[in-house]
């Protein structure tokens, strides 16, 4: 029997609701494949617990999952507590202690799911992109001066690293050889952004020598994210700054469908510490509570999961039964313009994945 050892943070609001039915479907893959265990513990880290308690999590909440396989993560975010708290106090921290470099966004339209745009169709939209997780733009180093006068100033600074700019572009290369990519598209801004860009475009150059196979091409960020809507089908494999990629990809995920079905992934590739896998949604307090949430994003970060480990075949099971479930398409949640719950949705493809 093969051991995965999950730390499972169903977090708030809708977190715990799509959790619950992200833990049949690992349980349905126990059943499919029979040699494999999730082994899980829970942990109740979340804003009801910093409302009691003072904190996100415990001073030794890092210590504690570093010696999990992977983490599973649902949402954190409660309208009592400001965003600032839940995300830099118990997301992000993980996020960089572990050295989770890369967030990893596949924006797939699905069967079954019409993008917002009209004429693109799944084979159009069916790309990945890959964004830097732990410096450039989001680097918490800046300051203020003179505040609350005429002469207020703040600074925001971008932190663009060597070693952090090299081993993104080489993981994104890798990845696009792995997966048997033809091209590798990256996100610029050297035309404005006159320090960290042109740094980050030589390092891609430096690094594409090992990559002969796969030709590579710099977009500035404003013309790219036009691409993204019109021309999604030239994308293979999209690798972007931190900020460049926060953008994009919640844009991607927009282009495919909504926020109900986009997972992600921030991974550690060296595998020194666990990887995160959660929704690209928050917790999403309007529909919190009602049942209806779409289980699709949990449910395929654990294909993402899957992915990860190796478990190529079922990641696809996965994926497909998410699929077949969409194409289907007659028992949807509500964002999906169905009047389904989020068990009803959940339990079909959980019935697909048992079926193999
Ligand atoms: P949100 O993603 O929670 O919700 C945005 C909209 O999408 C809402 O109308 C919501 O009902 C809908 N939605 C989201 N997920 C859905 C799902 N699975 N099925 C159906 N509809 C869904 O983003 P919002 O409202 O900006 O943030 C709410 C809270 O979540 C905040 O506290 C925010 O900080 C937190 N948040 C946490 C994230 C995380 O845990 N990684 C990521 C984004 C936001
Ligand atoms: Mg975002």
């Amino acid at each position: 029997m093969k051991y995965i050892n999950i730390a499972s943070i169903p977090g708030d609001g809708i977190g715990p609701e799509v959790m619950n039915e992200g833990y049949k479907v690992l349980k349905a893959l126990e059943e499919l494949h029979g040699g494999l265990s999730f082994e899980r513990n829970e942990f109740d880290w979340n804003c009801k617990r910093y409302l009691e308690a003072g904190e996100m999590m415990p001073e030794d909440g890092l210590e504690i999952l570093k010696d999990y396989d992977a983490i599973l993560f649902g949402a954190v975010g409660a309208p009592e507590v400001p965003d600032h708290i839940s995300v830099w106090e118990l997301i992000l921290p993980i996020r960089r202690a572990f050295q989770q470099y890369v967030n990893l966004r596949p924006i797939k339209l699905l069967k079954g799911i019409e993008s917002p745009l009209r004429y693109k169709s799944v084979e159009d939209i069916d790309f990945t992109v890959i964004r830097e997780n732990t410096e450039g733009e989001y680097s918490n180093s800046g300051g203020k001066l003179h505040e609350n006068t005429p002469h207020e100033t703040v600074i925001q600074n971008s932190v663009f690293t060597r070693y952090g700019t090299e081993r993104i572009v080489k993981y994104a290369f890798e990845y696009a050889k792995q997966k048997g990519k033809n091209k590798l598209s990256v996100a610029t801004k050297s035309n404005a952004m006159n320090y960290s860009m042109p740094f980050w475009d030589d390092i891609v150059r430096e690094i594409s020598k090992d990559y002969p196979s796969i030709p590579f091409h710099l977009y500035h960020i404003d013309a790219l994210a036009a691409f993204f809507v019109l021309k999604p089908e030239e994308f293979e494999v999209v690798v972007a700054s931190n900020l460049f990629g926060d953008i994009l990809t919640d844009l991607g995920a927009a282009v495919a469908g909504g926020i109900g079905i986009a997972p992600s992934g921030n991974i550690n590739p060296e595998g020194t510490y666990p990887s995160m896998f959660e929704p690209i949604h928050g917790s999403a307090p309007d529909i919190a509570g009602k049942g209806i949430a779409n289980p699709v994003a949990q449910i395929w970060s654990i294909s993402l999961m899957l992915d990860h480990f190796g478990y190529f075949e079922l990641a696809e099971v996965v994926l497909n039964a998410i699929e077949s479930v969409l194409m289907k398409g007659d028992n949807l949640t509500p964002d999906l313009g169905g009047n389904a719950s989020t068990t009803e949705l959940a339990d079909q493809i959980v019935n697909k994945i048992l079926e193999g």
